[in-house]
C-alpha cells in the first residue's frame, strides 16, 4: 500500500465490531474518520454523503448489514428472527439513496448469502460471522476491480494529454484507487504526465473538495475549473479526453452519473473529444433496458440556496436539484470496466465484455 492510499472505509474487529469511515463532508480541510456502530449511523452517513460514490456506498451498505444485525441476541434468535431483522436492515439501507445500483447489488448479495447459510443450518452466530466475511470480500473485490480498471484504461491516455473529470470517482468513492481516477494514477505509474482539469461539481463540490485533493496528494498536475467553464477550456484545445465514473449503467450502455456529466458528453462530442466512463461491472444494471428507467435522486433545496454556510439565493426562491443525469450511450466512446473496455458502446458489446 503506498503512503497516498486512502482507506475510505474500514471494519474494526470481528462481527461484533463496527465500521469506520472518512467523513467526506469535512474534506478538503479536515481528514477525520467517524465510527458507525448502528445501521442508523451507516444510513445517515450514506444519506448526507459522509460516504459517497457508487462503489463506496455498496461497501458501506454491506458493512451496514453487519452492524444492523448486531441488535439480535444471537444466542437465542431463531432463523426466522434473523431473516426478519435482515429484511428490516436491508430495506432501511436501500432507502438511503436511489441512483447508485451498487447499493442494491451489495444488499442483495448479503441477503442471498445469509439465506444460503441459514438454509444450510448454520447457527445465527456463524451466519453473522460469515456475513462479515462476505462484506470484506465485497470490499476486497472492489479494490481489485479499481486497479484492473486503471490497467485497462490507462492505455487510452497519452503522455501530455489534458483530461477533464467531473465529481469524484477516486479512492474516496471506492475501496481505494477509484474508477476514473485509477486511469490517471495508473498512467502516472507508467511515467505519463497528464494535466487533469477538475470540474468543481456544483452543488456539493465533490470535484473541488475531493478529486482535486486526491490528485494533489499524488502530485498530479491539477487545474480546478468551475462547471460552466468546460466548453471554453475545450475550445481552447486544452482537453483531449473526458473521463468520469458512473452510478448506474443500463443494458444499452446509457450511464447515470453526477449531474453535469451529460452536458460534458455533449460538449465533448461537439469538440471531437472522446468521452469515457470508468466503472466496475457491479455498476451495470442489466435489468434496465435503457437509461430512461434509471431513478434519479432529487436532493434538498438548501444544497442550492445555502451551500457551505452562506445563503446564495433569495428567501422563497424555487429550486430543482436532481443529483444525477443520464448520458446516452451514443455519446460515450468507451466504458472501461475491470473486464475490459466496452467500445463502441451498445447492448451487444456491454454483454460481451461483462460475460467475458
Ligand atoms: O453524489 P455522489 O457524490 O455519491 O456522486 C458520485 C458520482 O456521481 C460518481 O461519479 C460515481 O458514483 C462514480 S464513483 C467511482
Amino acid at each position: 500500500m503506498s503512503s497516498e492510499t486512502i482507506q475510505t472505509l474500514q471494519w474494526m474487529g470481528d462481527h461484533t465490531g463496527h465500521l469506520t469511515l472518512i467523513d467526506q463532508t469535512l474534506l478538503p480541510t479536515e481528514l477525520i474518520t467517524i465510527d458507525c456502530s448502528s445501521v442508523e449511523a451507516v444510513w445517515e452517513a450514506i444519506k448526507v454523503l459522509r460516504v459517497r460514490g457508487a462503489p463506496a456506498i455498496g461497501v458501506a451498505a454491506a458493512y451496514g448489514v453487519c452492524v444492523g444485525i448486531q441488535t439480535l441476541d444471537l444466542t437465542v434468535c431463531s432463523p426466522s428472527d434473523f431473516t426478519q431483522r435482515l429484511t428490516e436492515v436491508t430495506e432501511y439501507l436501500a432507502s438511503s439513496r436511489p441512483t447508485a445500483v451498487n447499493l442494491f447489488w451489495a444488499l442483495d448479495r448479503m441477503s442471498e448469502q445469509a439465506q444460503r447459510l441459514l438454509d444450510s443450518k448454520l447457527s445465527p452466530t456463524e451466519v453473522a460471522a460469515a456475513l462479515l466475511q462476505e462484506a470484506v470480500a465485497i470490499h476486497d473485490e472492489d479494490r481489485a476491480m479499481c486497479h484492473a480498471i486503471g490497467g485497462h484504461g490507462a492505455a487510452l491516455l497519452d503522455d501530455g494529454m489534458g483530461v477533464l473529470t467531473h465529481c469524484n470517482a477516486g479512492g474516496l468513492a471506492t475501496s481505494e484507487y477509484g474508477t476514473a481516477l485509477s486511469l490517471f494514477f495508473t498512467a502516472q505509474d507508467q511515467g505519463k504526465q497528464l494535466k487533469i482539469f477538475v470540474d468543481e461539481t456544483r452543488p456539493l463540490l465533490q470535484g473541488a473538495r475531493l478529486t482535486a485533493w486526491e490528485l494533489l496528494r499524488r502530485n498530479i498536475d491539477t487545474t480546478l475549473i468551475c462547471d460552466n467553464m468546460a466548453a471554453q477550456v475545450m475550445r481552447e484545445g486544452k482537453i483531449q479526453a473526458v473521463v468520469t465514473g458512473a452510478d448506474r449503467i443500463a443494458a444499452n450502455g446509457d450511464a447515470a452519473n453526477k449531474i453535469g456529466t451529460y452536458s460534458l458528453a455533449i460538449l465533448a462530442q461537439h469538440h471531437g473529444i472522446p468521452f469515457y466512463i470508468a466503472a466496475p461491472s457491479n455498476t451495470f444494471d442489466l435489468s434496465l433496458d435503457s437509461g430512461e428507467a434509471i431513478p434519479i435522486e432529487v436532493r434538498n433545496d438548501e444544497e442550492i440556496t445555502h451551500g457551505f454556510g452562506r445563503q446564495t439565493g433569495p428567501d422563497g426562491v424555487g429550486t430543482y436539484n436532481p443529483a444525477f443525469d443520464v448520458t446516452p450511450s451514443e455519446l460515450i466512446a468507451g466504458i472501461v470496466t475491470e473486464k475490459g473496455i466496452v467500445s463502441p458502446v451498445n447492448r451487444e458489446n456491454v454483454l460481451a465484455v461483462l460475460q467475458s
